[in-house]
């Protein structure tokens, strides 16, 4: 399972990927505003500073709604950097905007993603990664995990290309179950990411080692 960082913030990118097990990195305008990203050319160099900094896959979204202006908001993010995966919400002109840059051989991250019909559409137009959002889901008391599920069993029943990346994962039980379903790639926070490490038993157990080696030892 691929693990994705779901920020736009540079530190926090840098420690991920100073960790050693990060594989890729989500975005989002919202995640761009909150660190007074704004105007394009700002937005670009961005794009480019977090391509510098990790190893892996980078979703740029697209602003534009229609198809003319993702077409040319995606080929301007896909010629940053090799990296950028471009981000295309789930609407009609999405859609065919997707098919576009499959048949170009550009990789793309189909957003805003809440039902398995938006699922299969995104992969019968070649979407790279498909982004179901699992906490917005259980925000209005729907299953997120349950749709992570079924998008995962309807993609193996035909063996579509399009990796799930499970978006919107809140907290170190959506990952550990993400995993357990087998989602390809999780999206999350930082802290859901060094959440993992923690343990009570694992704290206890090292304080005992150091102070058995230190009365040992001296
Ligand atoms: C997906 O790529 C989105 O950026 C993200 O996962 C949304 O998460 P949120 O619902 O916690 O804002």
């Amino acid at each position: 399972m691929k693990f994705f960082i779901d920020t736009a913030n540079l530190s926090e990118i840098q420690e991920a990927q100073d960790l050693g097990v990060l594989d890729g990195v989500t975005t989002n305008p919202s995640l761009m505003a909150k660190e007074g990203i704004k105007g394009t050319d700002a937005v670009m160099a961005h794009y480019k500073a977090i391509c510098a900094i990790v190893d892996g896959d980078v979703s740029a979204e697209v602003i534009a709604t229609d198809y003319a202006g993702m077409i040319r908001e995606g080929e301007a993010l896909a010629a940053l950097d090799d990296k950028i995966v471009v981000k295309i919400p789930m609407i009609r002109d999405g859609v065919k905007a997707i098919k576009y840059f499959s048949d170009q051989g550009i990789r793309t991250n189909c957003t805003l993603v809440f039902s398995a019909g938006q699922a299969i559409l995104a992969a019968k137009a070649g979407a790279s990664y498909v982004s179901p959002f699992v906490g917005r889901l259980d925000d209005v008391s729907q299953d997120g995990l349950a749709l992570i599920a079924q998008i995962t069993e309807i993609y193996g029943n035909f063996g579509f290309h399009t990796e799930v990346l499970a978006a919107s994962v809140r907290h170190v039980m959506h990952l550990v179950e993400c995993a357990e379903i087998g989602a390809d790639v999780v999206t999350c926070p930082l802290s859901v990411i060094t959440g993992l490490l923690n343990h009570p038993l694992t704290d206890i157990g090292l304080a005992k080692f150091l102070s058995d080696y230190q009365k040992n030892n001296g």
